[in-house]
């Protein structure tokens, strides 16, 4: 009965819930079901992230539309596995959490015979081999472990996806593997906190599977991670990043704040010098390297000289990239009970003030490129430049190639402009991974 019926997935959040995406996609492929725009579709699933309040609120939104549409509606992801109830009571037709991706397919099948359902809890183990069939030609998204253990003190992740479990390293091998054989040219490692990695079984930790991702896999490819905390940064990680080939010097070192007193509310278990030596010791050792972050403003008890602190690391770091949020009060989580909360205005503010000084800082570091060669990789048409083509750089800077190219090509590329923060590159000769 599922035989022309249709489907379509609206995703939210970060990398974690796309995999999930592409998982469930298969799935439903797989028992009979075709993939469509939500306007044509029968049945929309709503992949939602909570970790900010508007995205939540942005997924119930969808959901109540499509409702009113007619559709029927799966709501899974973050916010289905945190706040169920609530959400059933939106008149969903079902909630799918975190860890009951893999039920999707009799979830769907349940819908269409008017049944309502709700799948959440952290009960089983998923099956890691669920794996979906790659939709991008070029990157492929790998999990080596899900949930955290962390318990960061704004975080809702361990609420929304559980505790920490790693992903055997023969699995892992074996879909980076397949990956690499079908033609992808980057694997992206995905975990909610990469370097506690450790699998049972071989007694390996992350620096051993980068290393063996390295060595054991044949071909053409880059390999890149997200995210690492910087409080588990290992020598050990340093030392397999620095003797691969395959291995990004992209460090994506989720900052947070730059105040000692603040990351010590957070529960970060690093303070700003240890930071700060981090980020030294890797633009001494990478001197390629790009560091990139996420930071919160306005996190409760934050005063001016804590906010300073935070300006201070950005201007000594000098951050490629960086993402920057206002923190927003999640349910659960232990600092929602902080009494010092800071008024919106003094947020609003603290944040235009650091987006500025992030914004100077990576217009300076973008001209810099200028003139300089760089492999990147070609990842399709740009939208956004005509007769351009979307490239990336081994060191995950985005950026444009002049002409059109097939995606998936390594090249060497010459940076000839900058348009805002998007360097221009020239075409100079097709090369590997490696440049060479
Ligand atoms: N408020 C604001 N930002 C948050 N993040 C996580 N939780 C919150 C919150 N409660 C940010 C962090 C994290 C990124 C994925 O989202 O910076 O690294
Ligand atoms: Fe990803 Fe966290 Fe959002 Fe869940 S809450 S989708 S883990 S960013």
């Amino acid at each position: 009965m599922e035989k022309g019926k249709r489907f379509s997935i609206i995703t939210f959040g970060c990398q974690m819930n796309v995999r999930d995406s592409e998982t469930m996609r298969s799935i439903l492929l797989r028992r009979g079901f075709e993939e469509d725009k939500p306007e044509n579709a029968d049945i929309v699933l709503i992949n939602s992230c909570s970790v900010r309040e508007k995205a939540a609120n942005r997924a119930k939104i969808y959901a109540r539309e499509f409702k009113r549409k007619g559709k029927k509606v799966i709501f899974a992801g973050c916010v289905a596995e945190n706040e169920k109830d609530r959400i059933f009571e939106l008149e969903v037709d079902a909630v799918l959490g975190t860890r009951k991706i893999h039920k999707v397919g009799d979830v769907a099948v349940s819908l269409l015979e008017d049944r309502r359902i709700m799948e959440v809890g952290f009960d089983e183990i998923p099956s890691f081999d669920e794996i979906p069939e790659p939709t991008h030609p070029v990157t492929s998204y790998v999990n080596i472990s899900i949930g955290c253990d962390n318990f960061c003190s704004f975080c809702i992740v361990p609420y929304t996806r559980g505790r920490e479990i790693a992903r055997s390293f023969d699995s892992i091998l074996n879909e980076a593997r397949e990956l690499v054989k079908k033609g992808s040219k980057e694997i992206f490692l995905l975990g909610q906190n990469v370097n506690s990695y450790f699998d049972e079984k071989t007694g390996y930790d992350f620096a051993d599977l980068l290393y063996h991702l390295d060595k054991k896999l044949d071909g053409n490819y880059w390999i890149k991670y997200l995210s690492p905390n910087p409080r588990d940064f290992s020598y050990k990680v340093f030392k397999a990043i620095k003797e691969s080939t395959h291995i990004s010097h992209w460090f994506h070192l989720p900052l947070q704040s730059g105040s000692t007193k603040i990351l010590k509310r957070m529960k970060r278990d690093y303070t700003k010098e240890e930071f700060l030596d981090l980020c030294y010791m890797i633009r001494e050792g990478f001197p390629d390297a790009t560091i990139t972050t996420d930071i919160i403003v306005g996190f409760p008890g934050e005063d001016d000289k804590d906010f300073e602190d935070t300006l201070d690391v950005v201007e000594k770091v000098r951050f490629e990239m960086a993402f920057m949020f206002k923190y927003s009060e999640r349910p659960n989580t232990p600092a929602r009970r902080y009494k010092d909360k800071l008024p919106e205005e003094v947020k609003d503010k603290r944040l235009q003030v650091l987006i500025e000084k992030v914004n100077n800082i990576i217009g300076e570091r973008r001209k810099e490129m200028l003139g300089r060669r760089f492999i990147i990789l070609t990842e399709g048409e740009s939208e956004k430049f005509e007769n351009h083509t979307k490239v990336k750089t081994r060191e995950n800077i985005k950026g444009v190639l002049k002409g059109k190219f097939e995606p998936g090509k390594f090249l060497i590329g010459r940076v000839t402009e900058i348009i805002g923060h998007t360097p221009i590159f020239e075409f100079e000769r097709f090369c590997d991974y490696k440049g060479e």
